[in-house]
């Protein structure tokens, strides 16, 4: 543990609760149920066994998990110290714009990190990750459930690393996440954290008007944190590098290769590095 998380955050430390998120609460749907348990699994695992019996903006968030999951299978380390949440979105559109969702999902969780910690400098590394200062600090994960004969769900997982020990962390990831005591000593509880997540989400998710919905794309494309940097790409086994270019209206990544060739790259099983992130402490 560093020093720094040492001295600071008594109110971080305050237990979670229904009655402290809701006093903090500005929403009309996300939240109007919530649990706050203990431990999970995984808070999305906890609302897909349960989801025929959930309300719309149900909203589950836990202490830690034993089990939590990031995109393309992998695990995030979830011990005590961080916020895990997540919620229910009942409904085609949801689902049918994941990658929209994932989009509006990362800027409202960016801006509610902000806000709340004081942090200027918190951006988004594409497509889901919530970084300051070159590091992980934050990770978003949105899933589809379609149930035929059913409603269709939408189910999005985020995940804060608040007072996080380093060593907590798997030594995979050690070098590129951190935790927000690394960089501020602002005395925030995590239940305001996670109502300001929710009354952030509450502005982005539910947009239809085309124009608003480009400015939440263009304050996405604002915030990253890849425009213009070189990139490790992975795609299965294949690690290349490139240079991003842009971010597409569709979340796609334009990208250049050290060849000069240049690629449209999806969303889906790709995941980039920031080069240069291993290296710094
Ligand atoms: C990633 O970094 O790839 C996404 C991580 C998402 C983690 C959150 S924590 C709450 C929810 N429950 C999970 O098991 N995962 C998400």
């Amino acid at each position: 543990m560093t020093n720094r998380q040492t001295r600071a955050f008594p109110a971080a430390k305050l237990p979670l609760s229904i009655a402290a998120v809701s006093s903090y609460l500005d929403t009309d749907l996300l939240g109007s149920t919530m649990a706050v348990v203990r431990s999970a699994d995984s808070t999305n695992k906890y609302i897909k066994e349960r989801i025929s019996v959930l309300d719309d903006g149900f909203v589950i968030i836990a202490e830690k998990q034993h089990a939590g999951r990031g995109r393309l299978g992998r695990s995030f380390a979830s011990p005590e110290g961080g916020l895990y949440m997540s919620l229910l979105l009942i409904g085609q559109n949801h689902i049918e714009n994941l990658d929209s969702m994932t989009v509006r999902a990362a800027v409202a969780v960016k801006n509610a990190i902000s806000e709340i910690s004081g942090l200027s400098d918190v951006g988004i590394k594409w497509v889901n990750d919530i970084y300051c200062r070159d590091k992980k600090i934050c990770g978003i994960l949105a899933e589809r459930v379609v149930r035929k004969g059913y409603c269709d769900f939408a189910v999005l997982g985020i995940g804060v690393n608040v007072t996080t020990p380093k060593s907590s962390f798997d030594p995979s990831v050690r070098d590129i996440a951190a935790s927000i005591s690394d960089f501020c000593s602002v005395n925030f509880s995590r239940n305001e954290l996670a109502a300001a997540i929710l009354n952030n989400l509450e502005k982005t998710l539910f947009v239809k008007d085309k124009e608003k919905s480009a400015l939440i794309l263009d304050e996405y494309r604002d915030s990253s944190v890849i425009i213009g940097r070189k990139v490790y790409i992975t795609n299965g086994e294949k690690t290349v590098i490139a240079e991003v270019l842009g971010i597409d209206d569709d979340a796609s990544l334009y990208v250049r290769y050290e060849d000069g060739v240049t690629e449209i790259v999806r969303t889906g099983e790709v995941s980039t590095k920031l080069i240069g992130e291993e290296e710094k402490e």
